[in-house]
Order: structure tokens, then sequence, then C-alpha cells
């Protein structure tokens, strides 16, 4: 990922990322207690912003907390934080957590003010090599908790499966959970057996991913139909094509499970068909 872009935004403010700062006793810092979407911007225009919008105020029903801007003004401040950075292809994060208190309480105290927080970023497209080979997914168990539908910044078992991924050779973990797939440690999952494409269905084992959205509306465009099921371990490693989705890799193929291929270990013609539809519906719908 890219550095951060020299504007952010803090409880309201634009302000210089380099000066922002929070409490160490907001208790984002000491409990993850805490919520954040990703969206991304083409040509400074952010791709389906109401989903995240409406994703985040989900989040923030989870954790009893309430949305602490009208939809207005998050459209507002979105707005302006893209373009103090110079608008253009951007992931932007926006984080709300649930404020500082005056000490480190579990129970959370009544009427803290949450804190706010949004900064953007260059986002660069995938690499040549990883669209012409695609990404290696390494199979972990999804050692995660059991509100993974809540888009929480506790993300320290992501991090880890992650870093196992990297160590062993991956691009991706791909997690299982009681012997079926879940999701990527950060992205949903796409797969291809015969004429059936599949993708594990809504759940609280998984982030209802707006990519995975996105990716359907492409599908249902081509003419082509999706299941939603779940997909046991074995059938995993007989499928004939694998992609990942998700708001920062959009939709990437797997090509190799560990040190299995998948089909022909190529990006698949479904995979490229997504791909370039995908494409399409970003010129559409922001304009770049
Ligand atoms: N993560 N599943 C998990 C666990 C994720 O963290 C993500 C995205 C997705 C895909 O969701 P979406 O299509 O809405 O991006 C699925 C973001 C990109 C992140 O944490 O950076």
């Amino acid at each position: 990922m890219a550095d951060a872009l020299p504007t952010c935004l803090l409880n309201g403010e634009l302000i210089a990322t380099r000066d922002a700062r929070v409490s160490p006793l907001d208790r984002a810092f000491l409990f993850g207690d805490a919520i954040y979407e990703v969206v991304p911007c083409y040509g400074g225009r952010p791709l389906r912003l109401d989903t995240h919008l409406d994703r985040l105020a989900n989040s923030l029903e989870g954790l009893g907390m309430a949305d602490p801007y009208p939809r207005k003004r998050w459209h507002e401040l979105f707005g302006q934080l893209v373009e103090a950075n110079g608008g253009g292809n951007v992931g932007v994060y926006l984080e709300v957590t649930r404020g500082a208190g005056s000490g480190r309480d579990f129970l959370p105290p009544e009427g803290l003010e949450p804190t706010i927080f949004g900064f953007a970023w260059p986002l660069t497209p995938p690499a040549q090599a990883q669209l012409d080979n695609g990404l290696t997914g390494v199979v972990l168990e999804d050692i995660r908790w059991l509100r993974c539908d809540i888009k929480s910044t506790a993300l320290l078992a992501a991090v880890l499966l992650r870093r196992e991924a990297e160590e062993r050779g991956g691009d991706e973990a791909i997690l299982v959970r009681n012997g079926h797939l879940t999701e990527g440690s950060s992205s949903a999952v796409f797969l291809v057996k015969k004429n059936e494409i599949i993708t594990p269905p809504a759940s609280t084992e998984r982030l209802p991913s707006i990519t995975r959205e996105i990716v359907g509306d492409v599908l249902d465009e081509l003419g082509l139909k999706v299941t939603e099921r779940e997909v046991p371990i074995a059938e995993l490693m007989e499928m004939d094509e694998a992609w990942i989705s998700s708001a920062t890799r959009e939709a990437l193929a797997i090509t190799r499970l560990g040190d299995r291929p998948i089909g022909t270990g190529k990006p698949g013609p479904v995979w490229k068909r997504v791909y370039e539809g995908f494409q399409a519906l970003k010129k559409r719908e922001c304009g770049a």
C-alpha cells in the first residue's frame, strides 16, 4: 500500500496527516473498539459510497453506537478529503471509534465522543504480472472471531494470517473454518467449477463485501448466474478457477493454492470477463 496522502480528516476538520493526534486512551487503541471502511475512488469519484456508508452504519449498530453524521455530512466530508488530496484514483479509509474515556474500562462509560478519522492514499492498479499469472492463496484455519460481519479495526488475526500466508510464499490467506471456506483474510472469494460460479453466502463468518456485490452485478450483466453456497475444503482444491475481490484489489485471479495449481494454473476465462466487466463498470459509475 502506498503512503498516506498529506491531508487527513480528524473529527470533522481537514488537517495535515503528519500533525493528526488522537488520545492513547482512545478505546480503539486500548480495545480495538472501533469500526472502519475502505472506499475506492476513481477519477476522484467514490465507487458505491452509499453502500459503504450503509455498511459503516451497520457496523456501528453492531457496536451499539449511533452513526456520528447524517448522510449528507458524510458525503461533504468525504468529498473534501478526496479533493484536498488532489482527487484521482485514491483509496479512502474511514474509522469511527467509541472515543477516549478517562481510563481503561471494559464497560464503555456513557457520553463518550467518537473519534472520526479518515485518510487517503494513491490507489495503484495491480501489477501486470498479477493480472497475467494470478496470485497464490494459502489455505489457513480461520482463527478470527465469530462476528466477521462487523468491519472492526480489531484485525490482529487477519494480520497474523496474512503474515503466515506471506511467509509461505502466498499473496492472500484463504480461510477455512469447520471444514468449509469462509473468505480471504481481507477479501471475498469466488470459485468456478464446470459451469457453476460459486461464492459463499453472507453470514456472521464473513464481511459483507461490497466488491463481491459489484462482481455479482458484473456477472448479472454478463448473463452468468452465481450460486451462493458453502464450499467444503475438499471441493476448494478441485476448482477450475478462483478469484478474490476487495475494494483495494478489485477482482484478482487466484491460480495456485500453496503449490497446487487451480485449473490450468493461469487466470481463467470467467475471471477475465469479470475483470473486463469490472473496468467497464468503474468507468460507467465513476466516469474515469
Ligand atoms: N478489506 N473480507 C474481509 C475480511 C475484508 O477485510 C475485506 C476488505 C473484504 C472485501 O470487502 P470489500 O469488497 O467491501 O472491500 C472481505 C479491506 C479492503 C481492508 O481491510 O483493507
